[in-house]
């Protein structure tokens, strides 16, 4: 691939310095030999953002800046303010700015913003998934409700592409990856959602990009899993000492402060772009959930018997 934007060739700039998912897409740029650029600017602060977005004259921005809380979404309903100031006003107006000097910007956002149809004990679902353009149907958290606000927004910018993650997954067991995540509960619920494996998605940015895609993309792999599914798969696949016990949503809702959004999302649009990409030249690949989930799993295990064995005596 050529690499440019028009006339000129692409330059990344990663918002959200030291996150996890910027990380990730810092690291994946950067094998790739791409020209990419990080910062951590708070987006809300305005001629701080104009300063950098003049000083690196990125093509692209790749905002992946923002609160999602520590150690889940619980923290924003207790901390509203800075959740409004990072995910509402740094958001708007990092895309404003973009918007002003005709510069390509991606947001990392998220398909919580929906609850889907389950049967009465919530293993299967009974809804069609949904499609980008579907309303938001779930405000049980305020971080859904605030991204959800936002999005409706950032739809009128011709110059967004909006990426909707879902309970991203990553082939090591990080605290902010989904499998960790439920791993360290006492309990977990089981209940079939759209999620998206890291490594399948995070190198669709790339052609996004470079052919300037704008609008809203469901960024899952396709399918839903349930969590007993995901758990029996990490069982098999990486570790077959590990147990788990479940509990159900009301039991759940005790002991959580904000509402969790359940929900399939389609990714059709999303597939239709991967086989253009495909028939580009490009390198990329997302396979269905059940699948997606093995392939990282095998990816995660191959990965600690690497580190095994260059920490064993004799290594
Ligand atoms: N991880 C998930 O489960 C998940 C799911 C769906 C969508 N997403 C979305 O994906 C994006 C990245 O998530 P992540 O898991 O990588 O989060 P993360 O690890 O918490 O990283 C977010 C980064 O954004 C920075 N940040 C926060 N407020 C900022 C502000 N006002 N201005 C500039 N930087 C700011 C944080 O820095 P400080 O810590 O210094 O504030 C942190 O470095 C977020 O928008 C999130 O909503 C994540």
């Amino acid at each position: 691939m050529d690499g440019f934007n028009g006339h000129r060739p692409c330059r990344y700039l990663i918002w959200g310095k030291g996150g996890w998912v910027a990380g990730h897409l810092e690291s994946l740029l950067r094998r790739q030999s791409k020209d990419v650029h990080v910062t951590g600017t708070r987006m809300e602060d305005q001629s701080e953002v104009c300063k950098v977005l003049d000083n690196v004259k990125p093509t692209h921005v790749i905002n992946c800046a923002g609160k999602n809380g520590r150690p889940n979404v619980d923290w924003c309903e207790d901390n509203k303010i800075e959740t409004i100031q990072a995910n509402v006003l740094g958001t708007l107006t990092l895309a404003n700015e973009c918007f002003k000097r005709d510069i390509h910007n991606i947001v990392m956002a998220t398909g919580c913003i929906y609850a889907s149809d389950y049967t009465l004990d919530k293993t299967r679902l009974t809804s069609q998934p949904f499609i980008e353009t579907d309303r938001a149907n779930f405000e049980g958290s305020f971080y859904s409700y605030a991204k959800s606000r936002v999005e409706d927004i950032l739809k009128v910018y011709p110059n967004i592409l909006v990426l909707r993650l879902r309970m991203p997954v990553s082939d090591d067991l990080h605290p902010r990856n989904f499998v960790t995540k439920i791993m360290r509960y006492a309990h977990v619920v089981n209940v079939p959602n759209s999620n998206s494996i890291l490594h399948d998605l995070l190198p669709l940015i790339v052609p996004l990009a470079e052919s300037r895609v704008t609008g809203v993309l469901n960024f899952t792999n396709p399918g839903a899993i349930s969590h007993n599914e995901v758990l029996t798969l990490y069982k098999e696949i990486v570790d077959p000492s590990y147990m788990w016990k479940n509990f159900t949503l009301d039991e759940q809702a005790r002991v959580i402060k904000a509402d969790r959004s359940n929900c399939e999302l389609d990714c059709s649009k999303l597939m239709g772009l991967v086989k253009g990409f495909q028939g580009q030249g490009y390198d990329v690949n997302v396979p269905r959930i059940h699948e997606a989930y093995s392939n990282c799993f095998m990816r995660m295990k191959e990965g600690m018997q690497m580190r095994e064995g260059a920490t064993s005596p004799g290594a």
